[in-house]
């Protein structure tokens, strides 16, 4: 039997999505891949990193807000309830939401089996008597839920702001999603990021320490590794730019000189100043976090904010559609 060369053996093992995400998007103009490609291991521990900087304040705001949060959640969520988290990753402000409130089960969804089982293993642990159910699955995608919990009333959980990662109009399917996943009667308690000043925005997505910097660019030694790319990483610059009108921050790599390099076999030729658009951080107004959730099929019923109003914890409820004049 002949084997695969080493090199034909990366490509083949490379995830398709990827390969065809990639090569799409450094065609299109102006070029863009999506953000979801950047939690490779390398890409998830230096996100792991990026949560403990100084300047990047949402996943501490959020975990001080939960904490004070959770009793109040606990009353209006009552017990017995599955605790459905989609994208679980790491897990790590899972077990205060676990400990806070009295759940029947837990079902983490993740698209990474490998992380997935991590997190799910540690949860066992820590709440030994919890059924815990693992789903491996792409939660922008419908998910079918373990029949174990299909007699549970269900709580969403979708923490990190990671909706603001989408497009308004995917964020609003994504909600709908969820509603229809869960189930009318279900409720959902979701952490958005607010818009705020610029000087605090700017840092949290280019901090001093280039921890960002270096999880921007490994989207680009991960191309070169998994799809025999020749990408010069040392010449894309990371920028994160405020775009007021979109309300977003915005993640480019720019190439600071012409460059030309191969990626599965194809040339593309980027000239100098020319960027790579790889992720949105949308940041949502109060009102406009209410008109994303009601948009999705959910009514929020209840809110907390950190004193500074940075961050803020909703929980909504997936009630039957009211009687529209
Ligand atoms: C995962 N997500 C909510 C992060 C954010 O803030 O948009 C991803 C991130 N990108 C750069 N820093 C953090």
């Amino acid at each position: 039997m002949k084997l695969p060369d080493a090199d034909h053996a990366v490509t083949a093992a490379a995830d398709p999505r990827f390969r065809a995400d990639v090569l799409a998007g450094l065609a299109m103009r102006p070029r863009a891949i999506p953000a979801r490609w950047f939690y490779d291991r390398r890409g998830s521990e230096l996100f792991e990193e990026i949560t403990r900087l100084p300047e990047y304040y949402p996943t501490r705001t959020e975990t001080a807000l939960l904490h004070d949060a959770v009793p109040e959640v606990a009353r209006r969520t009552g017990a017995g309830r599955a605790v459905v988290e989609f994208g679980s990753g790491s897990s790590a402000k899972t077990p205060i939401l676990l400990g806070g409130i009295d759940p029947a089960a837990y079902v983490p969804i993740d698209i990474s089996g490998e992380f997935l089982r991590d997190s799910a293993a540690q949860l066992q642990q820590a709440f030994p008597d919890l059924p815990v159910h693992p789903v491996e699955a792409d939660f922008l995608r419908p998910v079918t839920l373990p029949g174990a919990i299909a007699d549970q009333p269900k709580l969403g959980f979708f923490p990190g702001s990671t909706i603001g990662n989408m497009e308004p109009y995917a964020a609003a399917d994504l909600l709908r999603a969820m509603r229809g996943s869960l189930g009318e009667g279900a409720q959902l308690l979701i952490g958005i990021d607010r818009v705020k000043a610029e000087d605090v925005l700017v840092p949290a997505y280019d901090d001093a320490q280039g921890v960002t910097a270096a999880f921007n660019r490994n989207l680009l030694d991960r191309i070169n590794r998994e799809l025999e790319g020749t990408i010069p990483v040392e010449d894309f610059a990371h920028k994160a730019v405020w775009n007021d009108a979109l309300s977003r921050i915005e993640m480019h790599l720019e190439a600071s000189r012409d460059v030309a390099f191969t990626v599965a076999g194809e040339t593309f030729d980027i000239a100098a100043g020319e960027t790579i658009h790889t992720e949105n951080s949308h940041k949502y107004g109060e009102r406009g976090t209410r008109v994303l959730l009601r948009t999705g099929g959910w009514t929020p019923i209840g809110e907390w904010r950190d004193p500074q109003g940075w961050f803020a914890l909703i929980l909504a409820e997936a009630q039957p559609f009211p009687a529209a004049p």
